[in-house]
Formats: C-alpha cells, sequence, structure tokens
C-alpha cells in the first residue's frame, strides 16, 4: 500500500492576516505558542496575534542569540514589524534567573502600558516548560493591570507523535510528559513504575543523556516500544524508533516516547 499523503492544506489567508484584516491596535501582551518548528503548525489565532503585533518579543539565551521561537515564526513576522529580543540566560543560579524574569515582565508591561501590541513568542505550546511561563507569571504577580492572554500552541511531544504516527493515549493509559531523569536509576526506577502502571512516557531534555538511555532500555527490552523524535518539524527532522538510533550524545531538541504496554481492544 502506497503511504498515506496527508490532504493538501488550504493555502492560509496570509495576505489578509498580514494586512487588511488588521485592526486597531489593542494594547496588552500575548503570549504565543509558535509550535516546534515547522512555520505550518503555528495555530490561526497565533498567525492572527503576531499579525496585529506592534512589537514581537521572543526569547534568546544570549544578547546576540536569533531565538528558536522567532525562527519558527519568521515567516509570520513582518519587516514593519519591532522586535524585543529578551534574554532568559540557560544557567542554574536562581538569582540571574530571577532578574531575567522580572526584567523581561517590566519591559513587557512598559511596551503595553505605552500602547504597544506585544506578542511573546514561545516554543512549541506556551505553557509546557516554556519561559514565556517565567515572564507570564512575574507579568500577573507585578504588573497586575497588564493585560496579558496565552494561545496555546502544538507541543513538540504531539508533533512527533503525529509526525511517527504513534498514538500517544488510548483508553485508561496515563500519559507522563516531563524531563529525562537526571540519573540512571531514577529512569530505571521511572521505567518500572511506567511499566507497572500502564503510563506512557514522553521525556523532554533527552539530550547528553542519550548515551545513558539508549543502553538502559535496550538493557529493560525496550527499544522496540520508544520512538526517539529529533529537531521534530524542522527539515532536519529525525523519526526513529529507538532501537535506529546509537548511544551519542544528541542535541538539545530530542525527545523520546516509550508505551510499555498496549490496551486490550484494539482494531
Ligand atoms: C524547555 S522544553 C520546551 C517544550 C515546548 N514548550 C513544547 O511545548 O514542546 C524543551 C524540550 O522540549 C523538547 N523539544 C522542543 N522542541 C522540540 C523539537 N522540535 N523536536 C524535538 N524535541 C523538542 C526537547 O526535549 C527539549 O529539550
Amino acid at each position: 500500500m502506497p503511504p498515506l499523503q496527508p490532504a493538501a492544506a488550504p493555502p492560509l489567508p496570509g495576505a489578509d492576516l498580514a494586512g487588511a484584516e488588521r485592526g486597531p491596535v489593542q494594547p496588552g501582551v500575548v503570549l504565543v505558542g509558535v509550535g516546534p518548528g515547522d512555520p505550518e503548525l503555528l495555530t490561526v489565532a497565533a498567525v492572527r496575534a503576531i499579525a496585529a503585533a506592534t512589537l514581537v518579543a521572543y526569547p534568546v539565551a544570549r544578547p546576540e542569540a536569533e531565538g528558536m521561537a522567532a525562527r519558527i515564526a519568521a515567516p509570520w513576522i513582518r519587516a514593519d514589524q519591532r522586535r524585543l529580543p529578551l534574554v532568559f540566560p540557560m544557567v542554574s543560579e536562581a538569582d540571574p534567573r530571577r532578574a531575567a524574569w522580572h526584567a523581561a515582565a517590566a519591559a513587557l508591561a512598559s511596551a503595553a502600558a505605552a500602547g504597544e501590541a506585544v506578542v511573546l513568542l514561545c516554543e512549541g505550546d506556551a505553557s509546557l516548560y516554556a519561559s514565556a511561563s517565567y515572564a507570564l507569571l512575574a507579568l500577573l504577580e507585578r504588573h497586575p493591570g497588564c493585560p496579558v492572554r496565552v494561545i496555546p500552541g502544538i507541543t513538540a511531544v504531539a508533533a512527533a507523535a503525529a509526525a511517527g504516527r504513534w498514538p500517544l493515549a488510548l483508553q485508561q493509559d496515563a500519559l507522563l510528559i516531563r524531563p529525562t531523569p537526571e540519573t540512571p536509576a531514577a529512569f530505571e526506577e521511572l521505567l518500572a513504575q511506567a511499566g507497572r502502571e500502564g503510563t506512557v512516557l514522553a521525556l523532554l531534555k533527552l539530550g547528553h543523556r542519550w548515551s545513558w538511555v539508549r543502553p538502559r532500555l535496550e538493557a529493560a527490552g525496550l527499544l522496540d516500544a520508544a520512538l526517539f523524535g529529533q529537531r521534530v518539524g524542522w527539515p532536519d527532522q529525525l523519526l526513529a524508533p529507538a532501537a535506529a538510533v546509537p548511544a551519542d550524545e544528541q542535541p538539545y531538541f530530542s525527545l523520546l516516547l516509550i508505551r510499555q504496554c498496549w490496551p486490550k481492544v484494539l482494531p
């Protein structure tokens, strides 16, 4: 049987979204989930919010960095829209991170107070392990008068499941989305518990941990039960059974889906 082809998506009304349909500027901050990588995976609501923005904010790890969310949404950002990179440092110390969250919230709130319609772009979904969530919490705490809303995005977990044609959860399955445990022992314990409870695991922040995760999956006889996803939605996306991915360190944008059992009633 030939592989199923996705139905051709009707073209998004880009011209309308980018121009004619824009109404008066509505000052405030909108957190926008931009999906995992493919610009086609932004929602219509996300595209409309970006089109209506006068200021496009996005997280960066360093002042000169490009920002993943901004790259994903690039086709939907016009040249006449001003940009505001917000530094969210990737460090473990609490103080610089708190300072960055409060600085980001202050910058967003002051732009909104000055009449700007601001979007803060966020890779994947805006509420799932998202830098934008810290800005949201800081805004709600310190700038309660600032109008804020959140537009959800397609999370990398859902995009990986779809690309791999891998049902995430069925019937009574539980689904646990979490960072990959920090140690082999904690990973083995999590696997055993998920196996006992019939929980499907979606493990984020796999990256360099893959070098010790893979051998433990193999020892547990679970290589064929796991789907590895890397840079899902990007042109160099890799979706592969765990068995096909060597035990090297992998990039940060990697995840693992593990299903240890299936419901009894299936087609
Ligand atoms: C800080 S979390 C962000 C999650 C994001 N907000 C979402 O909804 O998908 C980052 C982790 O998500 C996973 N991730 C995000 N985007 C990905 C992608 N395009 N492909 C594979 N994994 C991705 C990786 O495990 C990465 O380490």
